[in-house]
Protein backbone atom coordinates (compact mmCIF):
# COMPACT_ATOMS: atom_id res chain seq x y z
CA UNK A 1 0.00 0.00 0.00
CA UNK A 2 1.98 3.05 -1.13
CA UNK A 3 2.43 5.83 1.47
CA UNK A 4 1.11 9.35 1.68
CA UNK A 5 3.97 10.85 0.42
CA UNK A 6 3.41 8.60 -2.58
CA UNK A 7 -0.19 8.65 -3.40
CA UNK A 8 0.68 13.51 -2.92
CA UNK A 9 3.52 12.47 -5.97
CA UNK A 10 1.73 10.71 -8.02
CA UNK A 11 -1.57 12.94 -7.73
CA UNK A 12 0.83 16.22 -8.73
CA UNK A 13 1.84 14.05 -11.37
CA UNK A 14 -1.17 13.21 -12.82
CA UNK A 15 -2.00 16.67 -12.52
CA UNK A 16 1.09 17.93 -14.59
CA UNK A 17 0.91 15.22 -16.97
CA UNK A 18 -3.12 16.06 -17.60
CA UNK A 19 -2.35 19.84 -18.19
CA UNK A 20 1.30 20.05 -20.47
CA UNK A 21 1.53 16.38 -21.25
CA UNK A 22 -1.19 16.25 -24.54
CA UNK A 23 -3.08 12.59 -24.74
CA UNK A 24 -1.05 10.62 -26.56
CA UNK A 25 -2.48 7.26 -28.03
CA UNK A 26 0.92 6.24 -29.51
CA UNK A 27 2.77 6.63 -26.30
CA UNK A 28 -0.01 5.04 -24.61
CA UNK A 29 -0.11 1.65 -26.86
CA UNK A 30 3.77 1.67 -26.51
CA UNK A 31 3.15 1.36 -22.67
CA UNK A 32 0.37 -1.44 -23.07
CA UNK A 33 2.12 -3.38 -25.68
CA UNK A 34 5.33 -3.55 -23.50
CA UNK A 35 3.42 -4.69 -20.40
CA UNK A 36 1.14 -7.48 -22.05
CA UNK A 37 4.73 -8.51 -23.71
CA UNK A 38 5.40 -8.79 -19.86
CA UNK A 39 8.00 -6.22 -19.83
CA UNK A 40 8.59 -4.14 -16.66
CA UNK A 41 7.12 -0.87 -16.20
CA UNK A 42 10.02 0.49 -15.65
CA UNK A 43 10.50 3.07 -17.98
CA UNK A 44 10.60 6.61 -17.37
CA UNK A 45 7.63 8.79 -16.33
CA UNK A 46 5.96 10.96 -18.86
CA UNK A 47 7.09 14.14 -17.69
CA UNK A 48 10.58 12.75 -17.72
CA UNK A 49 10.12 11.47 -20.93
CA UNK A 50 8.95 15.20 -21.97
CA UNK A 51 12.04 16.10 -20.48
CA UNK A 52 14.26 14.03 -22.20
CA UNK A 53 12.38 15.62 -25.93
CA UNK A 54 12.62 18.98 -24.39
CA UNK A 55 16.44 18.83 -23.51
CA UNK A 56 16.95 17.30 -27.12
CA UNK A 57 15.27 19.70 -28.72
CA UNK A 58 16.58 22.82 -26.92
CA UNK A 59 20.41 21.56 -27.59
CA UNK A 60 18.86 20.97 -31.61
CA UNK A 61 20.30 17.80 -31.00
CA UNK A 62 20.65 15.38 -33.88
CA UNK A 63 21.83 12.10 -32.93
CA UNK A 64 21.23 10.41 -29.74
CA UNK A 65 22.21 7.44 -27.93
CA UNK A 66 20.28 5.62 -25.44
CA UNK A 67 21.75 2.66 -23.04
CA UNK A 68 18.49 0.71 -21.87
CA UNK A 69 16.02 0.57 -24.69
CA UNK A 70 13.32 -1.74 -22.44
CA UNK A 71 10.29 -1.24 -24.64
CA UNK A 72 11.57 1.82 -26.54
CA UNK A 73 9.20 4.59 -24.73
CA UNK A 74 12.20 6.78 -24.11
CA UNK A 75 13.28 5.91 -27.39
CA UNK A 76 9.92 7.70 -28.94
CA UNK A 77 10.43 10.90 -26.79
CA UNK A 78 13.78 11.02 -28.21
CA UNK A 79 13.07 9.85 -31.79
CA UNK A 80 10.49 12.68 -31.66
CA UNK A 81 12.76 14.98 -30.49
CA UNK A 82 15.24 14.36 -33.96
CA UNK A 83 12.81 13.56 -36.07
CA UNK A 84 12.78 13.65 -39.21
CA UNK A 85 16.35 14.04 -39.90
CA UNK A 86 17.83 12.89 -36.84
CA UNK A 87 18.82 9.67 -35.60
CA UNK A 88 18.63 7.65 -31.94
CA UNK A 89 20.57 4.44 -32.02
CA UNK A 90 19.21 2.68 -28.67
CA UNK A 91 21.33 -0.53 -26.53
CA UNK A 92 19.68 -2.89 -25.13
CA UNK A 93 20.80 -6.43 -23.70
CA UNK A 94 17.51 -8.07 -24.45
CA UNK A 95 15.95 -9.67 -27.87
CA UNK A 96 12.37 -10.24 -26.41
CA UNK A 97 12.79 -6.36 -25.22
CA UNK A 98 14.37 -5.06 -28.41
CA UNK A 99 11.11 -6.53 -30.62
CA UNK A 100 8.94 -4.96 -28.65
CA UNK A 101 10.54 -1.55 -29.16
CA UNK A 102 10.79 -1.82 -32.45
CA UNK A 103 7.18 -2.97 -33.21
CA UNK A 104 6.81 0.19 -30.81
CA UNK A 105 8.86 2.55 -32.86
CA UNK A 106 7.06 1.22 -36.11
CA UNK A 107 3.97 2.36 -34.21
CA UNK A 108 5.03 5.72 -33.77
CA UNK A 109 6.44 6.39 -37.23
CA UNK A 110 10.10 5.95 -35.85
CA UNK A 111 11.58 3.32 -37.62
CA UNK A 112 13.28 5.19 -40.15
CA UNK A 113 14.98 7.54 -36.92
CA UNK A 114 15.47 5.23 -34.01
CA UNK A 115 17.37 1.94 -34.44
CA UNK A 116 17.51 -0.99 -31.59
CA UNK A 117 20.63 -2.70 -31.25
CA UNK A 118 20.82 -6.07 -29.16
CA UNK A 119 23.45 -7.04 -27.07
CA UNK A 120 25.52 -6.19 -23.62
CA UNK A 121 25.82 -2.21 -24.07
CA UNK A 122 29.53 -2.24 -23.43
CA UNK A 123 29.99 -4.55 -26.39
CA UNK A 124 27.92 -2.59 -28.58
CA UNK A 125 29.56 1.00 -27.54
CA UNK A 126 33.07 -0.89 -28.68
CA UNK A 127 31.68 -1.47 -31.62
CA UNK A 128 30.08 2.44 -32.18
CA UNK A 129 33.90 3.43 -31.26
CA UNK A 130 35.80 1.44 -32.97
CA UNK A 131 33.60 2.27 -36.18
CA UNK A 132 34.08 5.71 -36.09
CA UNK A 133 30.85 6.94 -34.95
CA UNK A 134 29.16 9.81 -33.46
CA UNK A 135 29.95 12.31 -31.66
CA UNK A 136 26.54 11.86 -30.09
CA UNK A 137 24.66 14.98 -29.10
CA UNK A 138 22.80 13.32 -26.41
CA UNK A 139 23.52 9.79 -24.10
CA UNK A 140 20.74 8.69 -22.04
CA UNK A 141 22.49 6.34 -19.81
CA UNK A 142 19.17 4.02 -18.15
CA UNK A 143 20.04 0.29 -18.43
CA UNK A 144 22.24 -1.60 -15.90
CA UNK A 145 23.12 0.59 -13.24
CA UNK A 146 26.53 -1.14 -11.62
CA UNK A 147 28.17 -0.65 -15.05
CA UNK A 148 27.29 3.46 -15.00
CA UNK A 149 31.01 4.50 -14.52
CA UNK A 150 31.99 2.59 -17.53
CA UNK A 151 28.78 3.49 -19.85
CA UNK A 152 30.07 7.46 -18.45
CA UNK A 153 33.84 6.81 -20.06
CA UNK A 154 32.30 5.66 -23.43
CA UNK A 155 29.74 8.01 -23.41
CA UNK A 156 32.86 11.05 -23.43
CA UNK A 157 34.32 8.89 -26.15
CA UNK A 158 31.36 9.52 -28.32
CA UNK A 159 30.30 12.94 -27.54
CA UNK A 160 31.63 16.52 -28.27
CA UNK A 161 32.12 19.56 -26.14
CA UNK A 162 28.28 20.78 -25.83
CA UNK A 163 27.06 17.26 -26.07
CA UNK A 164 24.80 16.35 -22.87
CA UNK A 165 24.92 13.08 -20.80
CA UNK A 166 21.58 12.44 -18.65
CA UNK A 167 21.87 9.46 -16.31
CA UNK A 168 18.45 7.84 -14.46
CA UNK A 169 18.30 6.38 -11.06
CA UNK A 170 20.63 8.19 -9.50
CA UNK A 171 19.05 8.70 -6.76
CA UNK A 172 17.02 5.29 -5.58
CA UNK A 173 15.71 6.45 -2.50
CA UNK A 174 18.28 8.34 -1.06
CA UNK A 175 20.40 5.36 -0.88
CA UNK A 176 23.05 7.25 -3.01
CA UNK A 177 24.17 8.99 0.33
CA UNK A 178 24.71 6.14 2.03
CA UNK A 179 28.45 5.46 2.10
CA UNK A 180 28.20 2.25 3.20
CA UNK A 181 25.65 0.42 1.25
CA UNK A 182 26.74 -2.28 -0.21
CA UNK A 183 24.30 -2.14 -3.66
CA UNK A 184 26.35 -2.47 -6.57
CA UNK A 185 23.92 -0.53 -8.03
CA UNK A 186 24.45 2.38 -5.34
CA UNK A 187 28.61 1.97 -5.35
CA UNK A 188 28.52 2.22 -9.02
CA UNK A 189 27.08 5.79 -8.90
CA UNK A 190 28.69 7.10 -5.98
CA UNK A 191 32.01 5.88 -7.71
CA UNK A 192 30.95 7.81 -10.91
CA UNK A 193 30.28 10.99 -8.45
CA UNK A 194 33.53 10.41 -7.03
CA UNK A 195 35.56 11.03 -10.07
CA UNK A 196 33.45 13.79 -11.29
CA UNK A 197 34.12 15.62 -8.90
CA UNK A 198 37.48 16.40 -10.07
CA UNK A 199 36.82 15.81 -13.93
CA UNK A 200 37.35 19.10 -15.61
CA UNK A 201 36.14 17.94 -18.39
CA UNK A 202 32.35 18.27 -17.39
CA UNK A 203 30.12 20.25 -15.66
CA UNK A 204 27.51 17.97 -13.35
CA UNK A 205 24.22 18.69 -11.22
CA UNK A 206 21.55 16.07 -9.76
CA UNK A 207 17.93 16.84 -10.17
CA UNK A 208 15.88 14.78 -7.17
CA UNK A 209 12.90 13.65 -8.55
CA UNK A 210 9.38 12.49 -6.95
CA UNK A 211 6.57 11.35 -8.80
CA UNK A 212 4.40 8.20 -10.17
CA UNK A 213 7.83 6.51 -10.19
CA UNK A 214 8.80 7.01 -6.44
CA UNK A 215 11.88 8.93 -5.25
CA UNK A 216 14.65 8.84 -7.54
CA UNK A 217 17.14 11.67 -9.83
CA UNK A 218 18.80 12.44 -13.22
CA UNK A 219 22.54 13.55 -13.20
CA UNK A 220 22.64 15.98 -16.53
CA UNK A 221 26.57 15.99 -17.04
CA UNK A 222 27.48 18.87 -20.02
CA UNK A 223 30.77 17.86 -21.67
CA UNK A 224 33.15 20.84 -21.38
N1 LIG B 1 15.05 3.68 -21.14
C1 LIG B 1 13.86 2.84 -20.97
C2 LIG B 1 13.96 1.98 -19.73
C3 LIG B 1 15.16 1.08 -19.70
S1 LIG B 1 15.01 -0.15 -18.42
C4 LIG B 1 12.64 3.76 -20.86
O1 LIG B 1 12.70 4.70 -20.05
O2 LIG B 1 11.65 3.55 -21.56
C5 LIG B 1 16.61 -0.85 -18.51
C6 LIG B 1 16.88 -1.72 -19.74
O3 LIG B 1 18.28 -1.96 -19.77
C7 LIG B 1 16.19 -3.09 -19.71
O4 LIG B 1 15.45 -3.29 -20.89
C8 LIG B 1 17.34 -4.07 -19.66
O5 LIG B 1 17.13 -5.27 -20.39
C9 LIG B 1 18.47 -3.27 -20.27
N2 LIG B 1 19.80 -3.74 -19.89
C10 LIG B 1 20.19 -4.28 -18.72
N3 LIG B 1 21.49 -4.59 -18.75
C11 LIG B 1 21.94 -4.24 -19.98
C12 LIG B 1 23.20 -4.33 -20.64
N4 LIG B 1 24.27 -4.84 -20.04
N5 LIG B 1 23.28 -3.87 -21.91
C13 LIG B 1 22.21 -3.33 -22.53
N6 LIG B 1 21.01 -3.23 -21.96
C14 LIG B 1 20.87 -3.68 -20.70
C1 LIG C 1 14.13 0.53 -12.09
C2 LIG C 1 13.76 1.78 -12.55
C3 LIG C 1 14.39 2.33 -13.63
O1 LIG C 1 14.06 3.56 -14.11
C4 LIG C 1 15.38 1.62 -14.28
O2 LIG C 1 15.98 2.21 -15.33
C5 LIG C 1 15.76 0.38 -13.83
C6 LIG C 1 15.13 -0.18 -12.74
C7 LIG C 1 13.45 -0.06 -10.93
O3 LIG C 1 12.57 0.60 -10.38
O4 LIG C 1 13.79 -1.20 -10.56
MG1 LIG D 1 15.51 4.25 -15.50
Amino acid sequence: MPDDAQVSWTAVDRYFEDRLNPPDPILDAAVARSEAAGLPAIQVAPNQGKLLCLLARAMGAKAALEIGTLGGYSTIWLGRAVAPSGRVLSLELSEAHARVARTNLDEAGLSAVAEVRVGPALDSLADIAAKGAGPFDLVFIDADKANIPDYFDWSMKLTRPGSLIVIDNVVRDGEVAEAASADPSVRAIRQLNDRLKTDARVSATTIQTVGVKGYDGFTLILVL
